[in-house]
């Protein structure tokens, strides 16, 4: 009865991870999935994770009982407190409903399915590019999604009049992906006068934004900062949804930790949106994962803990930056054709090379270096050892 079922094509970022297994040459190189590796090429697990963990694995009055549908009632708790910050009066005036997701992905379908059963307007306007995923899990979640404009291939940054100018003429009520921080996978973000300009856009035409958070810490090495956008928002008294992933920022990829969050107008109103939450999430996966989300309360709640956390955060985010400084010196002393600056420019976990579909798979074959096709390189998966290596292959890929 399956002889007619015909072969899926890999997903474009993690089908390179895929195609990079398979590729027996001893030089090859993933630079395709936005995942964490170490001066030496590995994946690291943070020592604030391992210490949270021992301290879970020594508490022997800890069970294995199914959590709430909602989750881990203090993880909520704690990770509304890091993206909207501390004294956030949403987060005072019980404004805000959270509910522990599958990581960034599972709280943006969450939401996804939320706004297409509860929310007056179906669209949802996401930034050209944005990550690849993001259009299959709205539409699959009910929703039509369309596109504003975002990255300006020319300069290599952002096209602020586009964007300004198609969320100016969105339908009234339409939804809004905005990237938190460390926009995936251009590494191009408004500065925080874009963000207000954007903000009042937003709120003057009744527009719904929901953030995507997958980055904070990672793109300036502090918390605080890369929340920025998010609190400008959350300050004014409207509605938005964050989805928050641990992946990144706590090496958490595995896990599948996140929350999402909804700031509501009342305290009432938050609380039968959570009731809904729920109805969404019981039929889909029952309840989350227990373990992850105990790591993250446990860090969150200690402030050892949490200093340490900040600290190894900041190291990663420092090397990636360190990373964007060698591959550009490298392009600059080789001589390689173009202007290699927005390398340095851009931000977060991603550099958007501007090489094309062809490049890329000139790059794959002749030198084993994996990315996705759009050119989006993960400088995380970089190293000072494998930097001329890149170097080479980019020199051949725009020369050839
Ligand atoms: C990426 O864009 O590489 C990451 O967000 C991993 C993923 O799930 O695609």
């Amino acid at each position: 009865v399956f002889a007619h079922v015909v072969r899926a094509p890999e997903d474009p970022i993690l089908g390179v991870t895929v195609a990079y297994n398979k590729d027996p040459s001893p030089v090859k190189l993933n630079l395709g999935v936005g995942a964490y590796r170490t001066e030496e090429g590995k994946p690291l697990v943070l020592n604030v994770v391992r210490k949270a963990e021992q301290q879970l694995v020594n508490d022997v009055s800890r069970v294995k009982e199914y959590l709430p549908i909602v989750g881990l009632a203090e993880f909520n708790k704690l990770s509304a407190k890091l993206i909207l910050g501390a004294d956030s009066p949403a987060i005072q005036e019980n404004r805000v409903t959270t509910v522990q997701c599958l990581s960034g992905t599972g709280s943006l379908r969450v939401g996804g399915e939320f706004l297409a059963r509860h929310y007056h307007e179906r669209t949802i306007y996401i930034p050209l590019p944005t990550w690849g995923n993001h259009t299959k899990v709205f539409t699959l979640a009910g929703l039509s999604v369309k596109t504003y404009r975002y990255y300006d291939p020319a300069s290599r940054g952002l096209n602020f009049q586009g964007l300004l100018e198609d969320l100016g003429s969105a339908p009234s009520g339409a939804i809004v992906l905005l990237h938190a921080c460390a926009h995936n996978p251009t590494g191009v973000d408004p500065t925080l006068e874009q963000w207000e300009q954007i903000r009042q856009l937003i709120r003057s035409k009744a527009l719904l934004p929901f953030f995507d958070s997958a980055y904070q810490g990672f793109a300036s090495g502090s918390l605080d900062a890369d929340a920025q956008p998010v609190r400008l928002f959350a300050a004014d008294g409207g509605e938005c949804l964050i989805a928050q992933s641990y992946a990144k920022n706590m090496g958490l990829y595995g896990e599948r930790v996140g929350a999402l969050s909804i700031v509501c107008k009342t305290a009432d109103v938050a609380s039968r949106v959570e009731s809904q939450l729920k109805l969404v999430i019981r039929p889909m996966y029952s309840n989350p994962p227990i373990h992850g989300a105990s790591i993250v309360a446990t860090i969150l709640r200690d402030r050892d803990l949490y200093n340490e956390w900040t600290i190894e955060l900041k190291a990663m985010a420092d090397r990636i930056i360190s990373m964007r400084q060698q591959l550009f010196d490298a392009l600059r002393a080789r001589g390689t054709p173009g202007d290699w600056s927005h390398i340095i420019k851009q931000i977060g976990m991603f550099t958007f090379t501007g090489l094309n579909a062809e490049q890329v798979a000139f790059m794959t074959k002749e030198y084993h270096i994996y990315m996705t096709f759009d050119g989006r390189i993960s400088m995380a998966g970089l190293s000072s050892r494998t930097v001329p290596h890149l170097t080479d292959a980019i020199h051949a890929a725009v020369t050839h």
